[in-house]
């Protein structure tokens, strides 16, 4: 494969408050959604695999489809990857763990294309991939309390103002994924970009829901393949930060109730 050519950002990481809270009052209507509204997305553009290829498009999907997507979504633990880039990560770690689902989002076709194609090829048969932004999808897809894991593993700072809405560490959606989360799941998230380490850390932190971040739950992902972007960090010697936030147990998890 192609070598990936990752850019370094600026050193400083800066959000404009008025302007991302002015975006996040319209979030739940669809404020910054990567590629625009998928109601009106043309369905010719760029097809997708056909079916029944582990790919999907929740608003051009068959019927049929969605219903196998979402019974495979029911079957077993299951673990989300927002913004998975070529996969390097989850197509391995799903090879790794047959018993469980995984669900792959990312927004670049071509990678998702690909990433179908890999699938294929080594006879996987525990994951599915959409090029929809996931932030449409999750809440549309997705029962409470039903994903067991998150990974967002170096997720895009979009420094510029007027992409800041497109963060994937911002209230809202830290609501979305508090609430699907099962009570003990995890958020596994990295990146190499301090200002937004600080970020993250701090709405996570502020939800009621998760824990503060758990370096010793690193343990159980010990075997996991480095993303694209973490081998290239590694490459150039450039610091990244893992974070692990539990979701509050259940109470009668806890003993206290
Ligand atoms: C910096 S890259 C990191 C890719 C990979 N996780 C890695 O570590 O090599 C972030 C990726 O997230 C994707 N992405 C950003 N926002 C997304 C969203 N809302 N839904 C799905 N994918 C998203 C981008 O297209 C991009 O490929």
């Amino acid at each position: 494969m192609p070598k990936k050519v990752y850019k370094v950002g600026p050193d400083t990481f800066r959000t404009d408050e008025a302007r991302l809270q002015r975006a996040l009052a319209r979030y739940h209507e669809g404020k910054g959604l990567i590629g625009g509204d998928p109601r009106r997305r043309p369905r010719w553009i760029h097809p997708l695999p056909p079916e029944p290829a582990p790919a999907f498009r929740l608003m051009q999907s068959s019927p049929e489809h969605l219903a196998r997507l979402r019974r495979f979504l029911s079957e077993a633990p299951l673990e989300i990857e927002i913004g998975s880039g070529p996969g390097d990560f989850i197509l391995d770690w799903a090879q790794k763990h047959p018993h469980r689902h995984f669900l792959a989002f990312e927004v670049k076709w071509k990678l998702v294309r690909e990433m179908v194609q890999r699938i294929e090829a080594l006879g996987i048969g525990n994951l599915w991939v959409s090029d929809d932004d996931a932030r449409f999808d999750l809440p549309r897809l997705l029962q409470p309390n039903s994903v067991d894991v998150f990974h967002i593993l170096f997720p895009d700072p979009w420094w510029k103002p007027k992409h800041q809405a497109r963060r994937l560490f911002v209230p809202p959606f830290v609501d979305v994924l508090a609430l699907l989360l099962k009570p003990g799941g995890i958020l596994r998230v990295a990146t190499d970009v301090p200002g937004y380490a600080q970020v993250i850390q701090e709405v996570v932190e502020a939800h009621p829901d998760f824990l503060p971040s758990q370096p010793d739950l690193a343990q159980r992902f010990a075997q996991a393949a480095p993303t694209s972007r973490q081998a290239f960090c590694d490459e150039i010697g450039r610091p990244y930060t893992y974070f692990y936030f539990q979701k509050r147990p259940a109470a009668s998890e806890t003993g206290h109730g």
